[in-house]
């Protein structure tokens, strides 16, 4: 990484769940499936679903005030917003727009990033470079997601991992701080994109007879190969991350993964030679969240004392793309 007198610090942050829980034994009623199945194949319980009338800039606009509120900063504060989301309101305008309109953030500016379930790791490394590079001073990055809103509830396959939610950080240009993002690492293979897709303008024959009601509007996905390149992709960008920062695994404090399957994070932390009790896991109450997942679970780990100050922690993540990506950070 280029050196710079500044770095990134994380000074606030916050999340937003909606309050309606889905728990295994009301999909029971809706798929065949059971919450055995559900608890052991992917050690989800329960997620959280927003009402009809709720969408993604919503629960991103709850999760930015809160880490606003965290942060101590004001709306005008914030030089730049950026959204990670696959499930934007419109395609235009974007999210962080309304974001910015809703939070009266006037002197913002804001984009949309879509990286699926990785979108929150890219959105960190894009603002840590603006401000590195003291473009701006202050930024809010949220990752916010509705998948119920394109779930198939006849799909058993998809179904029962997905739920609703946003998380926000606001990072902060600081001066030789020791508190900072330390570096960070990003991929992507398109060649494998198509064991994960979401329709847009282009409805694909072949893609619309993959869906059991050739619903256009829902998730696809071929969980096995998702699965597999989860744990290899987590794993490979992890190592590759500690030798580029030159630490040891031991030397990191706690690791917070993308939230998609307890068996994917139990892979990689397996493959990793970690601490399981060091692995961030709150999927059991969440299931995938998209873009969510990361700083809801980063909020969590803070909130409940797993990580505090001074501690290295590496956020990492996959997704549709299908992308990865990880951040090694002092809290
Ligand atoms: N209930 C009961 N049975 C089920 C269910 C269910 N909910 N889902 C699948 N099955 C059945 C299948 O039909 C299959 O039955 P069969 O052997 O008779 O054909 C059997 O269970 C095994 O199916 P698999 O798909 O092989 O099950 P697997 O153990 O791989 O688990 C899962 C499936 C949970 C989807 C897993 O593959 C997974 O987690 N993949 C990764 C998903 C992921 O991480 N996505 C992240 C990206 S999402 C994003 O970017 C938005």
């Amino acid at each position: 990484m280029k050196q710079s007198r500044y770095n990134s610090k994380i000074i606030g942050c916050g999340m937003y769940v909606p309050e309606d829980v889905l728990t295994n034994s009301d999909l029971c009623k809706m798929v065949d499936t059971s919450d055995e199945w559900i608890i052991t194949r992917t050690g989800i319980s329960e997620r959280r679903i927003s009402k009809e009338d709720v969408f993604t800039s919503d629960v991103a606009t709850k999760a930015a005030l809160a880490a606003i509120g965290n942060a101590k900063i004001t709306p005008n504060d914030i030089d730049i917003i950026i959204v990670a989301t696959v499930t934007p309101d419109m395609y235009c305008p974007s999210v962080s727009c309304i974001v910015q309109k809703n939070i009266n953030a006037r002197g913002a500016s804001a984009f949309d990033l879509n990286a699926a379930c990785t979108g929150f790791i890219y959105g960190i490394t894009v603002a840590d470079q603006f401000l590195r590079n003291e473009v701006y001073k202050n930024a809010l990055i949220i990752g916010a997601d509705c998948l119920s809103k394109i779930t198939e509830y006849k799909d058993k396959k998809t179904c029962v991992l997905f739920g609703d939610g946003a998380g926000a950080v606001i990072l902060q240009a600081r001066e030789n701080c020791e508190s900072k993002i330390v570096d960070s690492l990003l991929g992507a293979e398109g060649s494998k994109g198509e064991n994960l897709t979401v329709l847009g303008l282009r409805k694909d024959e072949m893609e619309l007879k993959k869906r059991i009601t050739n619903n256009c509007n829902t998730i696809w996905m071929n969980g096995s190969e998702v699965f597999k390149f989860a744990v290899n992709s987590m794993v490979y960008s992890v190592q590759k991350l500690l030798k580029k920062i030159g630490k040891s695994i031991d030397e990191i404090s706690y690791i917070i993964p993308h939230q998609a399957n307890q068996r994917i994070i139990d892979g990689a932390c397996k493959k990793l030679n970690y601490k399981s009790e060091k692995m961030f896991s709150n999927v059991q109450k969440y299931g995938n969240m998209s873009t969510a997942s990361i700083p809801v679970a980063f909020y969590e780990a803070l909130n409940e004392g797993k990580i505090k100050n001074g501690d290295l922690v590496i956020l990492t993540g996959f997704g549709g793309g299908l992308t990865w990506g990880s951040v090694a950070l002092i809290i």
